[in-house]
């Protein structure tokens, strides 16, 4: 349920645009949600935990103008993206911008409910799911963004165990779900050309964010203060996904890399068709989810 109304609105009063924003409970997803509203976007601000995403939703209700909604999913659960889905869908008619943003970085290994290594999913599966069964709420002129990481480069797809039951290391893992977002953002660029909707991905920077701070024990927060003086603020990180979101620049412009809102290049992993196809059907197969 969207934990900050109670009632849907009739989608006859609806003037504005809809934006879905995951992981909006912090960094880049919570300046995305803010500078999205900002501009005028009734936002939904997607996040896993109900404490954090009620006090990111009052902070960012301090401007009385936003107008945001909250609702809950963990896009480490299969189950739970499809419920959010279903009731997604009871009250939006529309989906105008998708900001795909949510993600984790962990030193160890975990899985998932459903089995399979967490950063492949919440970075990657979690999110192919979700965009699947949001497709039939967007129309010709509707965006997807996915936020990816130059960490990408050092990435590859490791079909063969892509749960990466030998040989953990963060890297590795980190830099496959990242590689997994470049792929999948060409690859349904195309599936989605006739349709004309967008789907464009990128790389925020060096960002002053609670990545890689564990929620429970707070560790890797002292590394992460050391480091801000160094790294943009989270408001600058979101800039290139708002533009890609927003900015009639781009409004036709699909398949594409973007850097401080300028198209880069990728590695030569990412721009594999080949293994963009496979890994589509790779994630088809996990989610049981088809286009
Ligand atoms: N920071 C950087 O330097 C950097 C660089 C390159 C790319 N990126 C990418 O930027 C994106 C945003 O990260 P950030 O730096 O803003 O980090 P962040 O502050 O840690 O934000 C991550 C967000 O993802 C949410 N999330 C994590 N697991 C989730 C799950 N299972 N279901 C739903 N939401 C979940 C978190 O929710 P909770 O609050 O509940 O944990 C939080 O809202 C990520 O995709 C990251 O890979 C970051």
């Amino acid at each position: 349920m969207i934990e900050s109304l109670k009632q849907p609105i009739p989608e006859t009063e609806r003037k504005k645009k809809t934006a879905l924003v995951t992981g909006a409970s912090s960094g880049m997803g919570k300046a995305a949600a803010a500078a999205l509203a900002d501009q005028g976007y009734q936002v939904i601000m997607l996040c896993r935990n109900k404490e954090r995403g009620e006090a990111a939703l009052k902070d960012l209700q301090k401007v009385k103008e936003r107008d945001l909604w909250l609702m809950l999913c963990n896009l480490g659960n299969m189950k739970d993206i499809r419920r959010f889905t279903d009731e997604f869908k009871v009250y939006f008619e529309q989906l105008e911008v998708l900001v795909n943003n949510a993600g984790v970085i962990s030193l160890e290994r975990r899985e998932t409910d459903d089995g399979v290594e967490e950063q492949f999913v919440v970075n990657h599966i979690g999110h192919f799911l979700l965009t699947l069964r949001l497709l039939d709420r967007m129309k010709p002129g509707s965006r997807i963004v996915i936020v990816a990481s130059g960490a990408h480069k050092v990435g590859r797809i490791h079909f063969d165990d892509y749960n990466l039951t030998r040989g953990f290391n963060v890297i590795k893992a980190y830099s496959q779900s990242k590689l997994a977002n470049i792929l999948f953002a060409r690859e349904l660029a195309e599936r989605l050309r006739n349709r004309g909707i967008t789907v464009n991905c990128c790389h925020p920077g060096a960002v002053a964010t609670s990545l890689g701070i564990n929620r429970d024990t707070g560790f890797g927060r002292r590394v992460m203060e050391l480091l801000k003086p160094f790294f943009i603020t989270p408001e600058i990180g979101a800039s290139t996904a708002v533009y890609l979101a927003t900015s009639p620049d781009v409004a036709r412009v699909t398949g594409k890399y973007f850097y401080r809102c300028w198209m880069t290049k990728t590695s030569k992993a990412a721009k594999s068709k080949k293994a963009a196809r496979k890994l589509f059907e790779l994630s088809e197969k996990i989610t049981d989810e088809r286009l």
